[in-house]
Protein backbone atom coordinates (compact mmCIF):
# COMPACT_ATOMS: atom_id res chain seq x y z
CA UNK A 1 0.00 0.00 0.00
CA UNK A 2 2.68 2.22 0.92
CA UNK A 3 2.98 5.32 -1.69
CA UNK A 4 -0.55 4.49 -3.03
CA UNK A 5 -3.32 6.86 -2.73
CA UNK A 6 -7.00 6.60 -1.06
CA UNK A 7 -9.94 8.45 -1.47
CA UNK A 8 -12.27 8.35 0.84
CA UNK A 9 -16.20 9.81 1.43
CA UNK A 10 -17.26 10.42 4.93
CA UNK A 11 -13.76 11.24 6.25
CA UNK A 12 -14.98 13.68 8.12
CA UNK A 13 -15.63 11.00 11.38
CA UNK A 14 -16.22 7.86 12.61
CA UNK A 15 -15.83 4.93 10.72
CA UNK A 16 -13.96 7.07 7.46
CA UNK A 17 -12.04 9.09 9.83
CA UNK A 18 -10.92 5.97 11.47
CA UNK A 19 -9.91 3.99 7.83
CA UNK A 20 -8.65 7.34 6.79
CA UNK A 21 -5.98 7.24 10.04
CA UNK A 22 -5.21 3.72 9.40
CA UNK A 23 -5.08 4.32 5.89
CA UNK A 24 -2.44 6.73 6.83
CA UNK A 25 -0.08 4.51 8.54
CA UNK A 26 0.45 2.41 6.06
CA UNK A 27 1.71 5.32 4.27
CA UNK A 28 -0.99 5.35 1.76
CA UNK A 29 -1.57 8.76 0.44
CA UNK A 30 -5.03 10.83 0.77
CA UNK A 31 -7.73 12.61 -0.63
CA UNK A 32 -10.38 13.12 2.14
CA UNK A 33 -14.06 13.83 1.29
CA UNK A 34 -17.41 15.00 3.17
CA UNK A 35 -19.03 18.02 3.84
CA UNK A 36 -17.47 19.63 6.69
CA UNK A 37 -14.71 21.08 6.16
CA UNK A 38 -13.65 21.96 9.30
CA UNK A 39 -13.71 18.32 10.38
CA UNK A 40 -11.47 17.74 7.34
CA UNK A 41 -9.35 20.09 7.87
CA UNK A 42 -8.94 18.87 11.78
CA UNK A 43 -8.56 15.45 9.97
CA UNK A 44 -6.24 16.24 7.95
CA UNK A 45 -3.46 18.28 10.27
CA UNK A 46 -3.94 14.88 12.98
CA UNK A 47 -2.74 13.02 10.23
CA UNK A 48 -0.17 14.80 9.08
CA UNK A 49 1.63 15.59 12.56
CA UNK A 50 0.91 11.82 13.47
CA UNK A 51 1.63 9.65 9.86
CA UNK A 52 3.28 12.34 7.91
CA UNK A 53 1.25 12.53 4.79
CA UNK A 54 -0.57 15.78 4.03
CA UNK A 55 -4.22 14.52 3.17
CA UNK A 56 -5.73 16.44 -0.03
CA UNK A 57 -8.95 18.06 1.34
CA UNK A 58 -12.23 17.86 -1.15
CA UNK A 59 -15.69 19.29 0.33
CA UNK A 60 -18.27 17.80 -1.38
CA UNK A 61 -22.18 17.24 -0.93
CA UNK A 62 -22.14 13.73 -2.22
CA UNK A 63 -26.53 14.14 -2.79
CA UNK A 64 -25.46 15.69 -5.79
CA UNK A 65 -26.70 14.54 -9.22
CA UNK A 66 -23.13 13.90 -11.26
CA UNK A 67 -21.09 13.76 -8.02
CA UNK A 68 -18.73 11.37 -9.84
CA UNK A 69 -17.59 13.66 -12.31
CA UNK A 70 -17.15 16.73 -10.26
CA UNK A 71 -15.23 14.59 -7.63
CA UNK A 72 -13.27 13.35 -10.60
CA UNK A 73 -12.55 16.42 -11.96
CA UNK A 74 -11.09 17.71 -8.70
CA UNK A 75 -9.36 15.45 -8.24
CA UNK A 76 -7.58 15.29 -11.68
CA UNK A 77 -7.14 18.88 -11.33
CA UNK A 78 -4.82 18.66 -8.34
CA UNK A 79 -3.15 15.90 -10.39
CA UNK A 80 -4.13 13.25 -8.12
CA UNK A 81 -4.47 9.48 -9.40
CA UNK A 82 -6.60 6.58 -7.02
CA UNK A 83 -5.74 2.89 -6.51
CA UNK A 84 -8.16 2.78 -3.82
CA UNK A 85 -11.87 4.36 -3.97
CA UNK A 86 -13.30 3.86 -0.06
CA UNK A 87 -16.84 4.88 -0.63
CA UNK A 88 -18.06 5.03 2.56
CA UNK A 89 -20.16 8.33 3.28
CA UNK A 90 -23.78 7.31 3.96
CA UNK A 91 -26.65 7.62 6.69
CA UNK A 92 -29.41 6.22 7.85
CA UNK A 93 -32.74 6.60 9.08
CA UNK A 94 -35.16 5.19 12.01
CA UNK A 95 -38.43 5.16 13.07
CA UNK A 96 -42.10 3.69 11.38
CA UNK A 97 -41.63 4.54 7.32
CA UNK A 98 -44.60 6.78 7.76
CA UNK A 99 -43.37 9.17 10.04
CA UNK A 100 -39.90 9.71 8.23
CA UNK A 101 -39.69 12.52 5.88
CA UNK A 102 -39.70 11.67 2.13
CA UNK A 103 -37.18 14.14 1.52
CA UNK A 104 -34.68 12.35 3.83
CA UNK A 105 -35.32 9.17 2.51
CA UNK A 106 -34.38 10.05 -0.80
CA UNK A 107 -31.49 11.93 0.14
CA UNK A 108 -30.23 8.36 2.11
CA UNK A 109 -30.87 6.63 -1.70
CA UNK A 110 -28.99 8.95 -2.78
CA UNK A 111 -25.87 8.70 -1.09
CA UNK A 112 -25.97 5.48 0.33
CA UNK A 113 -26.49 4.19 -3.40
CA UNK A 114 -26.43 7.03 -5.89
CA UNK A 115 -22.77 7.99 -5.15
CA UNK A 116 -21.03 4.78 -4.54
CA UNK A 117 -22.29 3.58 -8.54
CA UNK A 118 -21.38 7.47 -9.63
CA UNK A 119 -18.34 7.55 -7.82
CA UNK A 120 -17.24 4.14 -8.89
CA UNK A 121 -18.13 5.07 -12.52
CA UNK A 122 -16.62 7.90 -12.82
CA UNK A 123 -12.97 6.33 -11.08
CA UNK A 124 -12.89 3.14 -12.27
CA UNK A 125 -11.64 3.63 -16.03
CA UNK A 126 -8.77 5.04 -14.41
CA UNK A 127 -8.50 2.91 -12.06
CA UNK A 128 -8.53 0.04 -14.75
CA UNK A 129 -5.55 1.79 -16.70
CA UNK A 130 -3.34 1.57 -13.16
CA UNK A 131 -4.62 -1.91 -12.05
CA UNK A 132 -3.89 -3.14 -8.84
CA UNK A 133 -5.99 -0.80 -7.43
CA UNK A 134 -9.11 -1.59 -5.07
CA UNK A 135 -12.67 -0.51 -4.11
CA UNK A 136 -13.63 -1.18 -0.74
CA UNK A 137 -17.54 0.04 -0.17
CA UNK A 138 -19.24 0.04 3.38
CA UNK A 139 -22.37 -1.88 3.53
CA UNK A 140 -23.50 -2.91 6.54
CA UNK A 141 -24.78 -6.55 8.56
CA UNK A 142 -28.28 -4.71 7.52
CA UNK A 143 -27.65 -5.73 4.04
CA UNK A 144 -28.48 -9.33 4.67
CA UNK A 145 -31.60 -9.20 5.44
CA UNK A 146 -34.74 -6.60 5.59
CA UNK A 147 -35.02 -4.38 8.31
CA UNK A 148 -38.35 -3.11 9.63
CA UNK A 149 -38.45 0.67 10.73
CA UNK A 150 -34.64 1.20 9.09
CA UNK A 151 -36.16 0.10 6.06
CA UNK A 152 -35.28 2.21 3.33
CA UNK A 153 -31.45 2.08 4.95
CA UNK A 154 -31.52 -1.76 4.65
CA UNK A 155 -32.58 -1.68 0.93
CA UNK A 156 -29.59 0.78 -0.08
CA UNK A 157 -27.27 -1.83 1.94
CA UNK A 158 -28.25 -4.88 0.43
CA UNK A 159 -27.80 -2.49 -2.91
CA UNK A 160 -24.23 -1.56 -2.02
CA UNK A 161 -23.30 -5.60 -1.00
CA UNK A 162 -24.97 -7.26 -4.25
CA UNK A 163 -23.26 -4.39 -6.52
CA UNK A 164 -20.29 -5.13 -4.82
CA UNK A 165 -20.43 -8.71 -5.35
CA UNK A 166 -21.27 -8.16 -8.88
CA UNK A 167 -18.35 -6.07 -9.51
CA UNK A 168 -15.83 -7.91 -7.51
CA UNK A 169 -16.84 -10.95 -9.81
CA UNK A 170 -16.58 -8.93 -13.31
CA UNK A 171 -13.23 -7.15 -12.07
CA UNK A 172 -11.24 -9.73 -10.51
CA UNK A 173 -9.19 -11.15 -13.43
CA UNK A 174 -8.79 -6.91 -14.82
CA UNK A 175 -6.89 -6.15 -11.54
CA UNK A 176 -9.63 -4.40 -9.83
CA UNK A 177 -10.29 -6.28 -6.14
CA UNK A 178 -13.78 -5.07 -5.06
CA UNK A 179 -15.29 -5.78 -1.37
CA UNK A 180 -18.03 -4.41 0.66
CA UNK A 181 -16.92 -4.38 4.49
CA UNK A 182 -20.18 -5.37 6.59
CA UNK A 183 -19.93 -4.11 10.11
CA UNK A 184 -22.98 -4.36 12.73
CA UNK A 185 -23.45 -1.47 14.99
CA UNK A 186 -20.48 1.04 15.34
CA UNK A 187 -19.95 3.36 18.33
CA UNK A 188 -20.29 6.88 15.66
CA UNK A 189 -22.32 9.69 14.63
CA UNK A 190 -24.31 7.21 12.95
CA UNK A 191 -26.17 6.82 15.68
CA UNK A 192 -27.13 9.91 17.27
CA UNK A 193 -28.32 11.21 13.45
CA UNK A 194 -30.65 8.31 13.99
CA UNK A 195 -32.83 10.72 16.24
CA UNK A 196 -34.22 8.62 18.15
CA UNK A 197 -31.90 8.03 21.70
CA UNK A 198 -33.87 5.07 22.48
CA UNK A 199 -32.65 3.31 19.56
CA UNK A 200 -29.58 2.66 21.88
CA UNK A 201 -31.80 0.57 23.92
CA UNK A 202 -32.73 -1.71 20.87
CA UNK A 203 -30.92 -4.99 20.66
CA UNK A 204 -29.33 -3.58 17.40
CA UNK A 205 -27.61 -1.10 18.69
CA UNK A 206 -27.10 -1.85 22.67
CA UNK A 207 -23.51 -2.94 21.77
CA UNK A 208 -21.50 -1.45 19.30
CA UNK A 209 -17.47 -1.71 18.24
CA UNK A 210 -15.65 0.92 17.86
CA UNK A 211 -14.36 2.80 14.60
CA UNK A 212 -10.95 1.65 15.36
CA UNK A 213 -11.92 -2.40 15.03
CA UNK A 214 -13.59 -1.41 11.94
CA UNK A 215 -10.80 0.04 10.27
CA UNK A 216 -8.67 -2.54 10.68
CA UNK A 217 -11.14 -4.74 9.76
CA UNK A 218 -11.18 -2.62 6.78
CA UNK A 219 -7.61 -3.61 6.24
CA UNK A 220 -8.18 -6.73 5.82
CA UNK A 221 -10.99 -6.75 3.33
CA UNK A 222 -8.45 -5.21 1.07
CA UNK A 223 -5.86 -7.78 1.69
CA UNK A 224 -7.85 -10.78 1.90
CA UNK A 225 -9.05 -12.01 -1.86
CA UNK A 226 -13.23 -12.10 -1.23
CA UNK A 227 -16.19 -10.26 -1.94
CA UNK A 228 -17.34 -9.56 1.04
CA UNK A 229 -15.92 -9.04 4.87
CA UNK A 230 -18.64 -9.68 7.99
CA UNK A 231 -16.83 -7.72 10.79
CA UNK A 232 -17.06 -9.77 13.86
CA UNK A 233 -17.93 -13.74 14.41
CA UNK A 234 -21.03 -13.70 15.77
CA UNK A 235 -21.70 -11.41 13.32
CA UNK A 236 -21.21 -13.00 10.14
CA UNK A 237 -22.98 -16.21 11.46
CA UNK A 238 -25.91 -14.17 11.90
CA UNK A 239 -25.15 -12.45 8.04
CA UNK A 240 -24.70 -15.92 6.77
CA UNK A 241 -27.39 -17.86 8.47
CA UNK A 242 -29.73 -14.96 7.20
CA UNK A 243 -29.02 -16.23 3.69
CA UNK A 244 -30.68 -19.63 4.18
CA UNK A 245 -33.80 -18.05 6.46
CA UNK A 246 -37.12 -17.41 5.11
CA UNK A 247 -37.00 -13.98 4.11
CA UNK A 248 -40.29 -13.33 6.32
CA UNK A 249 -39.03 -15.05 8.94
CA UNK A 250 -35.88 -12.20 9.14
CA UNK A 251 -37.95 -9.65 8.61
CA UNK A 252 -40.08 -10.43 11.67
CA UNK A 253 -36.98 -11.57 13.59
CA UNK A 254 -35.43 -8.05 12.86
CA UNK A 255 -38.15 -5.86 13.10
CA UNK A 256 -38.40 -7.15 16.81
CA UNK A 257 -34.92 -6.43 17.38
CA UNK A 258 -35.16 -2.77 16.15
CA UNK A 259 -38.80 -1.74 17.42
CA UNK A 260 -38.83 1.48 18.96
CA UNK A 261 -39.57 1.68 22.36
CA UNK A 262 -42.34 4.43 21.75
CA UNK A 263 -43.66 1.75 19.23
CA UNK A 264 -43.68 -1.21 21.28
CA UNK A 265 -45.82 0.75 24.41
CA UNK A 266 -48.26 1.19 21.62
CA UNK A 267 -48.87 -2.09 20.16
N1 LIG B 1 -22.33 3.35 12.67
C1 LIG B 1 -22.93 2.21 12.38
O1 LIG B 1 -23.61 1.58 13.24
C2 LIG B 1 -22.77 1.63 11.01
C3 LIG B 1 -22.96 0.23 10.85
C4 LIG B 1 -22.80 -0.33 9.59
C5 LIG B 1 -22.48 0.46 8.51
N2 LIG B 1 -22.31 1.81 8.67
C6 LIG B 1 -21.98 2.61 7.49
O2 LIG B 1 -20.70 3.17 7.67
C7 LIG B 1 -20.59 4.36 6.87
C8 LIG B 1 -19.98 5.46 7.74
O3 LIG B 1 -20.89 5.78 8.77
P1 LIG B 1 -20.41 6.19 10.24
O4 LIG B 1 -20.94 5.18 11.17
O5 LIG B 1 -18.98 6.50 10.26
O6 LIG B 1 -21.30 7.49 10.44
P2 LIG B 1 -20.90 9.03 10.68
O7 LIG B 1 -19.93 9.13 11.79
O8 LIG B 1 -22.20 9.74 10.76
O9 LIG B 1 -20.15 9.42 9.33
C9 LIG B 1 -20.83 9.52 8.11
C10 LIG B 1 -19.94 10.21 7.11
O10 LIG B 1 -20.67 10.33 5.88
C11 LIG B 1 -20.59 11.68 5.43
N3 LIG B 1 -21.76 12.08 4.67
C12 LIG B 1 -23.07 11.93 5.00
N4 LIG B 1 -23.85 12.52 4.09
C13 LIG B 1 -23.02 13.05 3.14
C14 LIG B 1 -23.22 13.81 1.96
N5 LIG B 1 -24.45 14.17 1.55
N6 LIG B 1 -22.15 14.19 1.24
C15 LIG B 1 -20.89 13.87 1.67
N7 LIG B 1 -20.64 13.15 2.77
C16 LIG B 1 -21.68 12.76 3.52
C17 LIG B 1 -20.46 12.50 6.72
O11 LIG B 1 -19.81 13.71 6.46
P3 LIG B 1 -20.48 15.17 6.46
O12 LIG B 1 -21.66 15.15 7.36
O13 LIG B 1 -19.35 16.04 6.89
O14 LIG B 1 -20.83 15.40 5.02
C18 LIG B 1 -19.57 11.60 7.56
O15 LIG B 1 -18.21 11.85 7.26
C19 LIG B 1 -21.98 4.65 6.35
O16 LIG B 1 -22.09 4.23 5.01
C20 LIG B 1 -22.87 3.80 7.26
O17 LIG B 1 -24.07 3.45 6.60
C21 LIG B 1 -22.43 2.40 9.89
Amino acid sequence: MIGSTALVTGASGGIGAAIAHRLASEGVRLVLVARSKDALDALASTIHARHGVRPTVIVLDLERRACGALLLQQVQAAGIEVDLLVNNAGFGTYGAFETLAPELEQAQIAVNIGAVVDLTHAFLPGMLARGRVAILNIASTAAFQPCPFMAVYAATKAFVLSFSEALWAEYRGRGVHVAALCPGAVDTGFIGKLGDPGVRETAVFSSTLSPQVVAEQAIRALRGGGPTHIVGLKNALLANSARVTPRRLMALISGAMLRPRTHAQRA
